[in-house]
C-alpha cells in the first residue's frame, strides 16, 4: 500500500496551486484592476493637491489648472477602467458596479462632467465651488460603489 507523506501532499498541493493561480484571474485582469487602482490614486494625489491650493494652504496658484486639466482627462471614462471579469482579486470595487451598470455609468459621467468644470474654473479665478462639487461626486460613488477597507 502507498501513503503518501505529509511532505508529498505538500508538495503537491503547492504545485496544484501554482498551476490553478492563473486559472482563477488571468494576469490580464489584474494588471487592469491595479492600473485602474494606480489611476484612482492619482486622481486622489491631484484632488489632494489642488484642494490645497484652493483652500489656501498653499501658494501654487500656477498649478491649480495643471491639476484640474489632469482630473480631466483621467476621469473621462471611468467605467472603461471596471471591464467585464475584473470584478475579482485585489480590489475593492462592488459588485454593484457591474450588476447596476447603468446608474454606475450615470454616476461616472455626472463625475466626468464635473472635472471638466472643474478645470474650466481653474482657469478662470474662483474654482471653489467646482471643487466641492467634483468632491461629492467622488463621495458619492464610493459610497455606493466601493468596499471601504477597514
Ligand atoms: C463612478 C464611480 C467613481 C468615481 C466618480 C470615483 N471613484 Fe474612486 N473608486 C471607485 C471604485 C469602484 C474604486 C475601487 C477600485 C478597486 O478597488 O478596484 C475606487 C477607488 C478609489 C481609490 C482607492 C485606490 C486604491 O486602490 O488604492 C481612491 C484613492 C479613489 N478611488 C479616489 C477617487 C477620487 C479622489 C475621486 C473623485 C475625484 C474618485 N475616486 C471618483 C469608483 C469611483
Amino acid at each position: 500500500m502507498y501513503f503518501a507523506s505529509p511532505m508529498k501532499v505538500l508538495m503537491v498541493g503547492s504545485l496544484l496551486g501554482l498551476v490553478m493561480a492563473p486559472l482563477v484571474v488571468q494576469s490580464g485582469e489584474e494588471d487592469i484592476i491595479k492600473y485602474r487602482r494606480n489611476v484612482m490614486k492619482a486622481v486622489a494625489g491631484h484632488m489632494g493637491a489642488a484642494g490645497a491650493i484652493v483652500q489656501g494652504k498653499v501658494g501654487y496658484k500656477g498649478d491649480l489648472a495643471s491639476h484640474a486639466g489632469a482630473l480631466q482627462a483621467l476621469m473621462h471614462d471611468i467605467p472603461g477602467l471596471f471591464p467585464k471579469d475584473s470584478d475579482f482579486g485585489e480590489t475593492n470595487a462592488l459588485d454593484a458596479v457591474w450588476s447596476k451598470r447603468a446608474e454606475f455609468e450615470k454616476r461616472a459621467k455626472d463625475a466626468g462632467s464635473k472635472a471638466a468644470a472643474f478645470a474650466k474654473a481653474a482657469q478662470g479665478g474662483s474654482a471653489g465651488a467646482a471643487f466641492k462639487e467634483l468632491g461629492d461626486t467622488c463621495k458619492g460613488c464610493h459610497k455606493d460603489f466601493r468596499r471601504k477597507e477597514d
